[in-house]
């Protein structure tokens, strides 16, 4: 030992001795992260992601279709008939909004799961009904969950009715990487506040309804259980065919001053609301109901193809399809097309209208509380909306 050290234990050594304890405690810490980064690491090739708990939440006002003609020409017959709608849920103004019924949902979700919220060290919240324009819905649904304290990340995903989709196939990457191990995924709407009652926008406001649901995902080191795969795709050709465009960012580039009217005045602004949308009621969803239609019926059963051929199934295997909730039709037709018999699709849309980014989670949870699939079944949900956007998720569920 050199003397610059013997002198420095001489002098420090009763320091050295209280600080003893510490410095062990600081080694076992150290042994421990590399011991669990280690096994992490050794597992991180073999890892996927499962659906560990499911909660869904729907306001109480129930609205029906009868409701809606003292608004507009329309029928309870036509609604059924085109739709196979008979009711749907409004949230309540200054009560609820998007974020309070996924937090509802998600409350459920974190209980299923048996975590606790705090445990969520990610946030994934799919809408097109958002509480603001910004900031999103993740970290508000944050708040209202009384978790800031974790700073958790939260991502907003924009993809419409294939939202909780996309929201899943991503948490299904951050879990299967080891980068999170509780990510809440939720696909949340209040749709009711912005529609248009009148004959005008009839083709719209009678097939949308409130709601949200929420899935607990957490990593699975088990081979072919839990998530086995997933497709998401667009195509922006038809983009404006169903859409909310007003208020809004674009600045008239997809239409003149005829169409969207300016503040002349301004020198800057002032085109993001303008009076001329006010006027012309420009500021609703608009939809070309036949066309999205066509393009659903090709494009789900395409992406259900896609995500059992990846794994190694065919539609027969599957012990439950979970449809986007859109029309009652649509899902007819996916089904002939899949050739799969009624019990191996399920549908709720009679009781909720298309609750968009919600419908599929709270189908699921729906499905899965009523016992239609349970440990070991194949499970596929899939989806198509505005943008246009669209996928599909299948399942081992665990
Ligand atoms: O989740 C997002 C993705 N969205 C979808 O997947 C929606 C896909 N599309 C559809 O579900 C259907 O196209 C709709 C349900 C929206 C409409 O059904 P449709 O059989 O395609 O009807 P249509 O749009 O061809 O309209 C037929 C008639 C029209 O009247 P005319 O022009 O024939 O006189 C509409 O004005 O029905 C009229 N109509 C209504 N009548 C009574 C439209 N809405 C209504 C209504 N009540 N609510």
């Amino acid at each position: 030992m050199s003397l610059w050290m013997a002198n420095f234990i001489k002098m420090n050594g009763e320091y050295l001795l209280k600080a003893l304890p510490f410095l062990l405690k600081s080694v076992k810490i150290l042994l421990y992260m590399a011991k669990n980064h280690f096994l992490w690491e050794n597992n991180r090739s073999n890892m996927g992601s499962f659906i560990k708990g499911l909660g869904f939440y729907v306001p109480e006002n129930v609205v029906k279709n009868e409701d809606f003609l003292k608004y507009m020409d329309t029928t309870d017959e036509w609604i059924q008939e085109r739709t196979g709608i008979k009711e749907r849920r409004y949230a309540t103004r200054h009560k609820e909004s998007t974020v309070s019924l996924a937090a509802e949902a998600a409350k459920k979700a974190i209980a299923d799961a048996g975590i606790q919220a705090s445990d969520i060290d990610f946030i994934i919240f799919a809408t097109l009904s958002p509480d603001y324009f910004f900031p999103g819905c993740g970290v508000l649904l944050q708040r209202e969950l009384g978790i800031t304290g974790t700073e958790c990340g939260a991502l907003d995903v924009r993809n419409q009715c294939s939202g909780f989709i996309y929201a899943l196939s991503v948490a299904h990457q951050f879990s299967s990487s080891g980068m999170y191990r509780n990510i809440l995924v939720v696909g949340a709407e209040v749709h009711s506040m912005g529609l248009d009652y009148t004959t005008r926008g009839r083709n719209v406001s009678v097939i949308f309804g409130d709601g949200a649901g929420a899935a607990i995902v957490q990593p699975s080191s088990e081979a072919g259980q839990g998530i086995l795969a997933t497709c998401m795709h667009s195509n922006g050709t038809h983009a404006e065919e169903l859409a909310f465009i007003n208020p809004g960012c674009h600045g008239g580039r997809y239409g003149d001053i005829e169409k969207y009217g300016y503040l002349d005045e301004k020198e800057y602004g002032g085109t993001f609301l303008t009076q001329k949308m006010l006027d012309d009621a420009l500021i609703y969803p608009n939809m070309n109901g036949q066309l999205v239609f066509k393009h659903a019926v090709q494009k789900m059963p395409e992406a259900i193809m896609e995500v059992l051929n990846k794994a190694g199934y065919k539609p027969s295997d599957l012990k439950m399809l979970i449809p986007h909730q859109a029309n009652l039709r649509i899902a007819a037709f996916v089904q002939h097309t899949l050739r799969l018999n009624d019990s191996q699709v399920y549908n709720n849309i009679q009781k909720y209208g298309n609750t968009t980014a919600a419908s599929i989670p709270i189908a699921l949870t729906e499905a899965y509380q009523q016992g239609l699939f349970s440990s070991g079944d194949l499970v596929c949900m899939t989806a198509f909306g505005s943008g246009f956007t669209w996928g599909a998720v299948l399942m081992r569920w665990v």
